[in-house]
């Protein structure tokens, strides 16, 4: 019998059947064509996922209207010229045994595209929480083509050859604003006081969803659980409405939770969250309907589904980024090898926040492949060479996995005693520990892939001369920088590793110099303890910025516990019990100070560089050896050095 008995048990919802309990919800990925038609990169990542089997893949956000698009390259089912491109989308899902619903979706006034040409439709011309624009307010013929646009839509996803179809009133979306009283101000009938009251469009266009796929075609509709927002809608209220949805035609309650503008980004939750932290609203929903309901919320292991499907909890389970992170997770824990699963790590940095921040299309921190799909090598590789992984962090472990995936001879040295470059650092602050899971799972699958590893060993101009591999990739990461200040070498002056690490225990009073992601987390995980924390970083703005999730959390934690932030501010001299600092022009004195910590930042150390030119022996260098940054940019050229061998 399986490990996981309830999340591989079929359903049957309509005429639709499913092979397991596990949904990929909607994501939206910016791979479309220019003109909202699905692309060749569509196709390839969507085939991808499908490969994973999941019971059911809901695709992306897809427009109903033109009135309504996130970007111009959102994919659209507004016109029959889409229907090609969709059914394509339906032929891969269908060809790896899985089913497919379409999410049929308005942006309303979360279109800062539509926004800044003055275009965005809403219920009341209500400034966007996040774009702080101001929409038009939809006339009811507006409403009325809307509503017919959402039918028309949902009969080419069945005309595609879709298995169902998903209406979008979740996240902020046309449909949530006319949920919302914070963006419903209309004193039509489609207002009113009360969340039931609001809900008069969402409901006529499930309804107009329905007359036009016919009784038997399953209709999910998506709803932020609560609005997790000052002033919006609570869980009592949407279970007020539950039933109303499931009268006017849904066929499935999908739970999510928040709304543009939701503090911390909720819908796309971080670390602070709990596996499957949202799951006790989707059981409220389902207390009060008869119809199935999916459960979502940073799921990134099978188990933790298994245990919400076994106390009755949801019907179905949605993982998302887990997607992203490895498709083939079910696979593996079908085959038993939930070890092997590469764990989400709810960072957002490759994923959602990229394609928000105008970054690119979807991808991810972690897996090298996803986004990446029309160019990820398969292997093998047409001549193995031997190749030297100098560096044993995120880019040199993916460097030596994908390397040896693809048949290269690879030898991975490591100069410290163990794996893992900065995230043996950047996994002990307050809720980074899934960084140091990760960054276990790849030493292991390194060691897996066969990977020859050397600890302890630094590769010397000796050994090179040698041993002469055919290419070297460096992935030797950074040193710490120094600043030259008066007093830096005083007994109390430490870095922000050795504080980490435990080498320097903490003292009462300290200054943490440098205001980057080191220094922040490093503040962090003092002030948990419980220290008096003074930050001080040099630019006058933090370099970690709010509007990332990471970033917003350790904003708002450093608040919390009263850490001092000083921006636009430098360290001028250390002195006993005291520092001098300079603000604005001008000199001061800080105490008391008993200890300071330096997390001014890396610099690429890069000393074999010189070596491997005079010897001609061809190299590429990765990640932080190249330049210090995320973890994002080592994983992507590790695999990219190792795909171009
Ligand atoms: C890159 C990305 C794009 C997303 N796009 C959509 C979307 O198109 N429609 C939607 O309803 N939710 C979207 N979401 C939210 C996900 O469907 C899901 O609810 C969220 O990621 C939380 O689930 P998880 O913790 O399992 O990732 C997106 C999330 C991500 C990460
Ligand atoms: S980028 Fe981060 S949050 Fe997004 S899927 Fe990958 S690991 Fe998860």
């Amino acid at each position: 019998m399986s490990d996981y008995p309830f999340l591989f048990s079929p359903t049957t919802i309509k005429n639709l059947t499913l092979a397991n309990r596990v949904v990929m919800p909607p994501m939206g990925t910016n791979l479309g064509n220019d003109d909202g038609t699905v692309s060749p990169a569509n196709v390839a990542y969507l085939k991808r996922r499908a490969k994973g089997r999941p019971g059911l893949i809901i695709t992306e956000i897809t427009a109903v209207h033109p009135s309504g698009i996130v970007t111009p390259n959102q994919l659209g089912a507004y016109d029959d010229r889409f229907i090609p491109g969709l059914k394509l989308l339906a032929d891969v899902v269908h060809q790896a045994g899985g089913k497919i619903a379409m999410q049929i979706h308005h942006a309303g006034r979360e279109s800062v595209f539509l926004l800044s040409e003055g275009k965005a439709l809403a219920p009341s011309a209500v400034p966007s929480i996040v774009y702080r624009r101001t929409p038009k307010e939809m006339t009811r013929e507006d409403i009325q083509e809307i509503i017919t646009a959402f039918g028309a839509a949902a009969a080419r996803a069945r005309e595609a050859g879709y298995d169902a179809v998903e209406i979008h009133a979740a996240h902020g979306y046309l449909l949530t604003q006319f949920l919302s009283a914070l963006s419903n101000r209309r004193t039509d009938e489609y207002g009113g006081v009360t969340l039931k009251e609001r809900a008069r469009f969402v409901l006529e266009v499930i309804a107009e969803v329905r007359r036009r796929v016919g009784p038997d075609f399953p209709v999910s509709i998506r709803v932020s659980a609560e609005e997790h927002i000052r002033g919006g809608y609570t869980i009592e209220e949407m279970q007020d409405l539950a039933p109303d949805l499931v009268r006017a035609g849904a066929d499935i309650i999908h739970a999510s939770i928040g709304t543009h503008g939701s503090p911390g980004a909720i819908t796309q939750a971080t670390p602070e969250y709990a596996p499957g932290f949202n799951a006790p609203l989707a059981r409220k929903i389902k207390e009060k309907v008869s119809v199935p309901v999916i459960a979502v919320g940073r799921f990134n292991h099978p188990e933790q589904a298994e245990a919400v499907l076994a106390r009755g909890d949801a019907d179905l389970i949605a993982f998302g980024r887990q997607f992203l992170a490895d498709p083939d997770f079910l696979i593996k824990a079908k085959e038993g090898r939930s070890a092997d699963i590469r764990r989400c790590i709810a960072c957002n940095q490759g994923c959602i926040e990229r394609e928000m921040l105008g970054e690119g299309n979807i991808r991810c921190s972690i897996n090298p492949e996803t986004g990446q799909e029309l160019i990820y090598p398969q292997g093998p590789a047409a001549e193995p060479k031997s190749v030297w992984i100098v560096g044993g962090g995120p880019a040199g472990l993916t460097a030596a996995y994908e390397a040896a995936r693809l048949g290269h001879r690879v030898t991975l040295f490591e100069q410290e005693t163990e794996l893992g470059g900065q995230i043996r650092f950047a996994r002990i602050p307050p809720y980074k520990g899934v960084y140091g899971e990760w960054i276990e799972w790849q030493a292991e699958q390194v060691r897996k892939a066969k990977v020859e590893i050397r600890l302890q060993t630094p590769v010397t101009r000796a050994l090179l001369e040698t041993h002469r591999p055919q290419k070297v990739i460096l992935a030797t990461g950074g040193e710490k920088i120094i600043p030259a200040v008066e007093g830096i070498n005083l007994p109390h002056v430490t870095d922000a590793w050795q504080i980490l690490s435990g080498a320097v225990a903490p003292k009462d009073h300290i200054l943490v110099v440098g205001g980057g992601l080191i220094g922040m987390e490093t503040a962090d995980f003092l002030t948990e303890r419980k220290k008096e924390v003074t930050l001080v970083e040099m630019l006058e703005r933090s370099p970690v910025r709010k509007i990332t999730s990471h970033g917003f959390m350790l904003h708002q934690r450093l608040q919390e516990k009263n850490c001092r932030l000083l921006f636009g501010t430098t360290l001028r001299a250390v002195r006993e019990g005291s520092v001098e600092i300079e603000r604005q022009g001008e000199r001061q004195s800080l105490a008391p100070i008993d200890q300071v910590v330096l997390a001014v930042g890396l610099k690429p150390r890069n000393a074999l560089q010189a070596v491997l030119t005079e010897l001609n022996i061809p190299f590429t260098v990765v990640g932080d050896a190249r330049q210090p940054r995320r973890i994002f940019e080592a994983v992507e050229e590790g695999a990219q050095a190792a795909w171009e061998l």
